[in-house]
């Protein structure tokens, strides 16, 4: 099972939903609440409590192996598409009304009961009062499209982030029409208006998860994981820093989550801070944390999917001597005999914005502080390192945008920063697919945000001259001729 590819169909990719507000949004609404970013970041210096020490900064160079607790990748696929670890959500009833049956593109196999008919972003849940509900579940964000193919483990880089959650989620008050349900839809509605303020970003397509985490640690109390309508620490700066969510079949190389590797020790129990939304409980936290190691199994057994098209064997092969003379040092060596060094570079030799590595190492104290003091402080630890981990490059050619950020719409780009366009917009039809150059088809601009006709061409310009948003450093592929950048493309076809 693992890569799990399926329908191909000839309809866009555009959503299912009828009711106009939460057309763009429900994936995120419902969705988004969550987010295994964790703790990356963020702002200044609220304690609480007593003094503690200051949080263990890790070093650049290689990150060292965890001990992973051991699971099954078949039950963690079943675990993923129907159990509802997040447990609040819209009341099925609600629901109905605003959504069309999906098509069967946005159906996923092996998903059991009312699962079955929802699509792939959304669990059923039945609360022990009885009221059927829609929650988030992980592929929200970790499903994405490839030539109108649904591939679980590709990041989702096409949800609409810019919008306010508040509304879509008032919005469906409209459909509550009785008091169990109104209490249910209550509690998500309000839980989503706590976190919206820290969830908009600039541009569609890039993800707050990281900021959004943070905004609901800032709402529980560590050791009882109790709501609090009041912050219980200072929340992060509420304007997220875009995120390009990473494809997680890298977490078979990886011994460190996140992309300055600030997820140590036990990956289960990090990913589930996912659920943070609603897991009020640490009964709650417990039961999750007990199969959560057959989701991690899964995701750590997840191959990506092989390129579609034609590639030119022999150029592929030249392109590999030259991949592995300039880029196998930090991205490691493919094929049957793989390596992979797991280093994190630091923020002068890559280059890159430096924004998200330093939100994470500086001034994160509290975040950090909370985490030690929780059930998560168990078993794992966040250790962020002042630098970005040079990732594994499998699948590759089907994550673009590229960088953190997100910032540089293709491959080629990504090896001639001379090149890259200081402000684009991109196609979110993910059969819209540049073969020479490896990306979406985008447009350079020669304006930026403030340039724009109108407030949806706004959302739609990635704006490198924003905080976050530079598509700066990475030159190592500047000095590559034209005829050893085309083959280094072509062999990352491959991989
Ligand atoms: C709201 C969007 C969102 C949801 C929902 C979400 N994630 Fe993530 N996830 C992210 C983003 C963004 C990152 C990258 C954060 C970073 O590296 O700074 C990430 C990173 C990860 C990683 C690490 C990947 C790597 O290469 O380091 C894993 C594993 C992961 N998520 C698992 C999960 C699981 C399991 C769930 C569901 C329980 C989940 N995520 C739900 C957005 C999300
Ligand atoms: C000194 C170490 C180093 C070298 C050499 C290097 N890279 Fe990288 N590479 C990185 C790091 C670190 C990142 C992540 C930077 C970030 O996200 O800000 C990265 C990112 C990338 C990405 C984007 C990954 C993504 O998901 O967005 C690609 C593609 C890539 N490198 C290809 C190459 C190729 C091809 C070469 C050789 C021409 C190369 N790199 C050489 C360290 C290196």
């Amino acid at each position: 099972m693992h890569r799990t590819h399926l329908f191909n169909e000839g309809t866009s990719d555009a959503k299912p939903m009828k009711f106009g507000i939460l057309t763009p949004a429900l994936p995120l609404i419902l969705a988004g609440l969550l987010t295994s970013a964790v703790l990356l970041l963020v702002a200044c210096g609220g304690e609480q409590g007593k003094p503690a020490s200051p949080p263990t900064i890790a070093p650049v160079g290689v990150v060292p192996a965890d001990v992973q607790r051991p699971g099954d990748p078949r039950k963690g696929y079943q675990l993923l598409v129907n159990t509802p670890y997040v447990t609040c959500g819209i009341p099925y009833s609600a629901y109905r009304q605003t959504a069309e049956p999906p098509a069967p593109r946005l159906l996923l196999p092996g998903r059991e009961g009312r699962n079955a008919e929802l699509p792939y972003w959304l669990t059923a849940r039945t609360t022990d009062a009885g009221v059927e509900l829609v929650t988030s579940n992980c592929l929200s964000c970790h499903a994405g499209f490839f030539n109108g193919e649904l591939i679980v483990g590709l990041g989702n880089e096409s949800i609409d982030w810019t919008i306010d959650l508040v509304l879509a989620a008032e919005g469906m008050g409209m459909y509550i029409d009785n008091d169990e349900d109104a209490v249910e839809w209550r509690k998500w509605a309000d839980r989503t208006a706590s976190i919206s303020p820290y969830t908009m970003t600039d541009t569609i397509g890039v993800n707050p998860a990281n900021n959004l985490t943070l905004a609901l640690i800032a709402h529980r109390d560590p050791k009882t994981l109790a709501w609090s309508e009041k912050f219980l620490l200072q929340p992060p700066p509420e304007k997220p820093l875009p995120v390009s969510v990473p494809p997680w079949w890298r977490m078979k190389k990886k011994h460190a989550m996140f992309y300055s590797t600030e997820g140590r020790g036990d990956h289960a129990r990090i990913m589930m801070t996912a659920t943070l939304l609603c897991t009020d409980t640490i009964a709650e936290a417990r039961k999750i944390d007990a199969y959560a190691p057959h989701i991690r199994a899964f995701i750590a057994t997840l191959e990506p999917p092989e390129y579609p098209f034609v590639i030119d064997r022999k150029l592929s092969n030249t392109g590999r001597e030259v991949f592995e003379k300039n880029c196998s040092g930090c991205h490691g060596t493919y094929g049957v005999d793989w390596t992979y060094p797991n280093l994190v570079i630091s923020l002068d030799e890559i280059g890159t914005d430096p924004e998200l590595a330093r939100r994470a190492v500086e001034d994160a104290d509290r975040f950090i502080h909370w985490y030690e003091q929780s059930f998560y402080g168990e078993n794992t630890r966040i250790e962020p390192a002042p630098g970005y981990i040079a990732p594994p490059l499998d699948g590759i050619w089907a994550t673009a945008p590229y960088l953190h950020n997100g910032s540089v719409p293709t491959i080629d780009l990504l090896l001639d920063s001379t090149r890259r366009p200081a402000y684009w917009t991109r196609s979110f039809d993910s059969r819209d697919y540049n073969k020479q150059e490896l990306g979406w088809r985008y447009t350079a601009l020669k304006y930026g945000k403030a340039g724009a006709a109108s407030s949806v061409e706004k959302k739609q310009i990635y704006d490198s001259s924003l905080i976050g948003y530079s598509n700066q450093g990475h030159t190592f592929g500047d000095a590559l001729t034209d005829n050893e950048r085309a083959a280094v493309l072509e062999y990352l076809k491959s991989l």
